[in-house]
C-alpha cells in the first residue's frame, strides 16, 4: 500500500487562474492606448509604443512617449499647484492620501491583476504583497499628513519633485514614493519604467476619483529620455530614484551643483547567511522567499548564499529538493511561485551571467521543470564553485539565481557578506540570539532581517548603504527626504565676513608680537600625530592685515591617503561607546575653555575679527552640545505589522571627509567635525584655506584630550585639490564642503558619483555658524549616521 507521502507525489496542483476580465475591460475602456496624465487631464496619446504582457508576448496597449515639451508642461503644473496643496494643510492632505488608501484597496484585485499582465509577477504577490503594502504606506502616510505641523514643525515642502521607478515593483515603488511626497505637501512629476506604466496609469484615474488637485499628481509615460529630461529641469527641487546603480551615477553627475535634493536606491548583492545552529528548514523557506520572490528582481533579494562549512552539503541539499517543488508558470495561476521576466531582455542578460558561470568553471543546477513556450522565463538556478571575485558573485544579477558559498566562522561570514561594493540588505539565520545580533551590526547594509526575509513595512524605513544609494524610504526618515529645514532658507547669499576690529591685529608687521612666532611651520595631523607633508612644501598665511603669520604645511593627494588609512585603523572609535564618545568632546571643550585667551588672540590675529572671543565661546558650547547628542540620537524600535520589532539603529556614515568654512576657522570647523565624530565616525578634515591655523592649534588640545589617534585628522592645504582627492577616494564615505565654493562643492557631488557616496555641501550661500538654527540640530545628525532597520522576529 502507498505511503501518504508517496500518494502527495503523484497528485499536482490543478488549474487556479485569476480572472483577467475586469483588467481587460478598463484598458478597453481606453481603447488600449494612453496619453500623459497632466493637470488632472488625459493628453491626445501621441508617439506610443508597446506594452507587453511578458507571459505570452502579447501586446497590453500602447502607452506615450514623452517629449521633453510635455515634461516641461508636466512640471509647469506641478508649480502651479504647489501653493495650494500646501495651503491645504496637513488634515486636507491626510483625508486625500486616506482616500487613496481606501481607493487602493477598493480595488485592490484590478490593480493586483494589471500588475501581474503588465510585469509578468506572480498573482499570489501582486495580490499578497504588492498592493496591500502599497495601500499601507498610503494610510501610514496620511498619519504623518496629520502630523506635519507637529511633528516636522521646522520643515518646509521641498516643492516639485520629480520620481523615477524601475519595473520591478510598479505599483509599490509609487506607493514608496508618492504618498511621502504628497503627505509632505509637496506636487509631483512621475515616471513609471516604460515596460510597467499601466498600474500607474490606472492610479492617476484613482487620484481623480480621491479628490487630489489638478496638477498635484502628474504621470509622464516613456523611456529613460523622459527620466532625463525630469533629472536636468532646473524647476524640480529633488529626485528620488530606484533604479540600477549605473543609472543612479548618471543621476548623480546632472543634479551635481543644481541644489537639488536627491534619493537614489540602487542595486545590491545581498549576503543570506545561515549558521549551523539555524533552523535550516525555515532557512530554505526563507530562502524561496528571498531570491524567488518576484523571479529574484528584486534589488534586496539575497543572491548571495553563504553557508557555515559544517552544514553546507545538508542545506545544499535541502535547497535543491526544495527547488525542484518550485512551479515555474502562469503568473495568473493562484498557484505559481515564479512567474515570468519582466522581458527578453533580461532573459538573455541573465542567461549570459550564468554562462559566463559556467565558462569560469562553476556548477551549474536547475530543477528539471519545463517553462512555457510563449514569453520571457528563467528557471530557478543555484550556482555553487564560484570564486569570490567571480562575476555571478558580484554582480547584481536580477534574476532567479543564487550564488552559494561556505565559510568556518561568523567572523568570515562577516567579511565574505562585505566583500561587495552593495550595502542594500542581508539575511541572518541562527537560532542564537546573541549570534544574530552580534553580526547584524557589522554588517555594511541598511536592512538585515534575522531569521526572516524580505520584510517591509511603510513605518520602517529601507535604502542602502555604499553603492546602494542613499536616502530612506519609509518610517521618519523618509518623510524628510521630502522636507527642507526653514533655517535653510535663513541663510545668508553668501559667506559671512568677519566684523573687523578697530584694533591693529597681531603680526609681524606691525610691531606687534606675532602670537603664531614659536611654531612657524604648522604640520599635518595623521593618526593623532604631526606629519610633515609630503609635498615638502609649506605655504604663508598671512594676518588680517596682510603681514606673516606663519607657514602650514601644504597637503596633497599622498596625505589624505595617509589620512584616510589612519582614519580607517580607527574603527575602535566607531565601537566605543556613545558614552565614550560624549566624555572625550566634553574633556576637548574643558581643555579648549583652558586655552581660551590663546585661541581669541590667534582668531583676531588671523581673522581681524572684533568676535573672536564671541567665537571660542561659541566653540566651547557647541563641543558641549554635541557631546550632549552623542549618547542621545538613539534609535527606534518599531512595531511593524510582524511577530517581532524591527530596530532601526543610527549607524555612523564611516569615514568622512571634510572640508570646513573659511570664516569663523574654529567655529566652522567645530560646529562640523564635533558631530562627526560624535556619532562614531572617523574624520579627514581640511580647515578653513583662508585662516587654518586655530585649526591647527587644536593639535595640542587633542593630545590632551584621549582622543585617539586617527579619529580626527586634519590636512591643510588647496580646498579644492583635497576635496577632490576626498570625493575620488573609494575609501571615504562621505564628503562635507561649506566653504562657499559653488564650483568646488558640485564638483564634489559630481566626482563622488563614482563610489556613490554621501554629500552635504553647502553651496555659493553661507550659513551663521553661530545660529544653531543653522549650524545644529537633526539635519545635520542625520547628515553625521545612516539608518539600520535590524527586523527581528520572535516566537516565532
Ligand atoms: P534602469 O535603471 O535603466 O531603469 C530604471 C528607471 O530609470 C526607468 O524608469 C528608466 O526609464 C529610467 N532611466 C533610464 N535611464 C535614465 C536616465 N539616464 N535618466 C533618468 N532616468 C532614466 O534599469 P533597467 O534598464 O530597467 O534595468 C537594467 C538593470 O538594472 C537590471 O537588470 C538590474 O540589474 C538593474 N535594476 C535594478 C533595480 C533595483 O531596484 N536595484 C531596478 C531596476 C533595474
Amino acid at each position: 500500500m502507498p505511503t501518504i507521502k508517496e500518494i502527495l507525489q503523484t497528485m499536482d496542483y490543478g488549474p487556479a487562474p485569476e480572472s483577467t476580465k475586469e483588467a481587460q475591460a478598463w484598458l478597453d475602456q481606453h481603447g488600449r492606448r494612453f496619453g500623459l496624465f497632466i493637470d488632472n487631464k488625459w493628453s491626445e496619446p501621441l508617439d506610443t509604443f508597446g506594452s507587453f504582457n511578458p507571459a505570452d508576448g502579447s501586446e497590453l496597449a500602447q502607452v506615450t512617449q514623452a517629449t521633453n515639451e510635455d515634461v516641461e508642461r508636466a512640471v509647469e503644473a506641478a508649480r502651479s499647484a504647489h501653493p495650494a496643496w500646501v495651503a491645504m494643510g496637513g488634515h486636507g492632505r491626510a483625508t486625500v492620501l486616506y482616500t487613496l488608501a481606501r481607493l487602493l484597496q477598493k480595488h485592490a484585485r484590478l490593480f493586483a491583476v494589471l500588475e501581474t499582465l503588465d510585469n509578468g509577477k506572480t498573482i499570489r504577490e501582486t495580490r499578497d504583497a504588492d498592493i496591500p503594502l502599497a495601500a499601507r504606506h498610503f494610510y501610514h502616510h496620511a498619519g504623518w499628513a496629520q502630523l506635519q505641523a507637529e511633528e516636522f514643525a521646522d520643515y518646509r515642502a521641498v516643492g516639485v519633485v520629480g520620481q523615477i521607478v524601475p519595473w520591478n515593483f510598479p505599483l509599490l515603488m509609487l506607493a514608496w514614493k508618492v504618498a511621502p511626497a504628497l503627505a509632505a505637501g509637496n506636487t509631483i512629476v512621475f515616471k513609471p519604467a516604460e515596460y510597467t506604466s499601466l498600474t500607474t496609469l490606472l492610479f492617476a484615474e484613482i487620484c481623480q476619483m480621491a479628490g487630489v488637485p489638478a496638477g498635484v499628481f502628474n504621470v509622464v509615460t516613456g523611456d529613460g529620455r523622459v527620466g532625463e529630461a525630469i533629472v536636468r529641469h532646473p524647476a524640480i527641487s529633488k529626485i528620488a530614484f530606484t533604479g540600477s546603480t549605473e543609472v543612479g551615477r548618471i543621476i548623480r553627475k546632472l543634479t551635481a551643483g543644481s541644489g537639488k535634493k536627491l534619493s537614489l536606491e540602487l542595486g545590491g548583492k545581498s549576503p543570506f547567511i545561515v549558521f549551523d545552529n539555524a533552523d535550516l528548514d525555515a532557512a530554505v523557506e526563507g530562502l524561496v522567499d528571498s531570491i524567488w520572490f518576484n523571479q529574484g528582481q528584486v534589488c534586496c533579494a539575497g543572491s548571495r548564499l553563504l553557508v557555515q562549512e559544517s552544514v553546507y552539503d545538508r542545506f545544499i541539499a535541502k535547497v535543491k529538493a526544495r527547488m525542484q517543488t518550485l512551479r515555474v508558470g502562469s503568473p495568473l495561476d493562484k498557484s505559481t511561485d515564479i512567474g515570468a521576466l519582466v522581458d527578453p531582455v533580461q532573459q538573455q542578460r541573465i542567461a549570459g551571467l550564468v554562462e559566463s558561470a559556467r565558462a569560469e568553471g562553476c556548477e551549474v543546477w536547475q530543477p528539471a521543470c519545463d517553462t512555457p513556450a510563449a514569453g520571457s522565463w528563467y528557471l530557478p538556478t543555484l550556482i555553487t564553485g564560484a570564486s569570490t571575485t567571480a562575476t555571478v558573485a558580484q554582480t547584481e544579477i536580477f534574476g532567479p539565481v543564487l550564488v552559494a558559498s561556505s565559510f568556518r566562522t561568523p567572523g568570515e561570514a562577516v567579511q565574505l557578506a562585505n566583500n561587495t561594493v552593495y550595502g542594500l540588505a542581508a539575511c541572518v539565520w541562527t537560532e542564537s540570539i546573541s549570534l544574530a545580533l552580534d553580526v547584524a551590526p557589522q554588517i555594511k547594509a541598511g536592512v538585515v532581517w534575522i531569521n526572516s526575509a524580505n520584510q517591509f513595512d511603510a513605518a520602517c524605513g529601507f535604502g542602502g548603504y555604499k553603492e546602494s544609494g542613499f536616502g530612506r524610504e519609509g518610517g521618519k526618515e523618509g518623510m524628510y527626504e521630502y522636507l527642507t529645514p526653514r533655517a535653510e532658507d535663513a541663510r545668508p547669499a553668501t559667506p559671512l565676513k568677519a566684523e573687523k576690529s578697530k584694533a591693529k591685529p597681531a603680526d609681524a608687521g606691525n610691531g606687534a608680537a606675532n602670537p603664531f612666532q614659536i611654531d612657524r611651520t604648522a604640520k599635518l595631523y595623521i593618526g593623532g600625530k604631526q606629519a610633515r607633508p609630503d609635498s615638502g612644501y609649506s605655504r604663508a598665511v598671512h594676518g588680517a592685515n596682510g603681514g606673516f603669520l606663519a607657514d602650514v604645511a601644504e597637503g596633497g593627494r599622498k596625505d589624505i591617503r595617509n589620512a584616510v588609512e589612519a582614519a580607517h585603523k580607527a574603527t575602535g572609535w566607531t565601537r566605543a561607546t556613545a558614552h565614550n564618545r560624549a566624555q572625550v568632546l566634553y574633556y576637548i571643550a574643558e581643555n579648549l575653555a583652558a586655552r581660551a585667551d590663546e585661541f581669541v588672540t590667534r582668531i583676531a590675529a588671523q581673522t581681524g575679527s572684533r568676535n573672536a572671543e564671541r567665537e571660542v565661546q561659541a566653540s566651547i558650547e557647541r563641543l558641549f552640545y554635541w557631546a550632549a547628542w552623542a549618547d542621545k540620537y538613539d534609535g527606534q524600535a518599531h512595531q511593524p505589522p510582524m511577530q517581532g520589532i524591527a530596530v532601526a539603529l543610527n549607524e555612523a556614515v564611516g569615514v568622512i571627509g571634510i572640508v570646513c568654512p573659511n570664516e569663523n576657522p574654529l567655529l566652522g570647523f567645530i560646529s562640523l567635525v564635533a558631530p562627526a565624530i560624535a556619532l562614531g565616525n572617523r574624520v579627514v578634515a581640511v580647515p578653513s584655506e583662508a585662516y587654518p591655523l586655530s585649526a591647527l592649534d587644536l593639535y595640542q588640545v587633542l593630545d590632551t584630550s584621549d582622543l585617539p589617534g586617527g579619529v580626527l585628522n586634519i590636512v591643510t592645504g588647496s580646498a579644492d585639490e583635497l576635496a577632490r582627492t576626498l570625493a575620488t577616494h573609494f575609501d571615504v564615505d562621505a564628503v562635507w564642503r561649506h566653504d562657499g565654493s559653488e564650483e568646488g562643492c558640485a564638483e564634489v557631488e559630481r566626482l563622488s558619483s563614482e563610489s556613490l557616496k554621501r554629500t552635504w555641501v553647502g553651496g555659493a550661500k553661507g550659513r551663521d555658524w553661530f545660529d544653531a538654527k543653522q549650524a545644529c540640530g537633526r539635519t545635520v545628525l542625520q547628515h553625521a549616521s545612516q539608518v539600520k532597520n535590524i527586523w527581528i522576529p520572535y516566537g516565532v
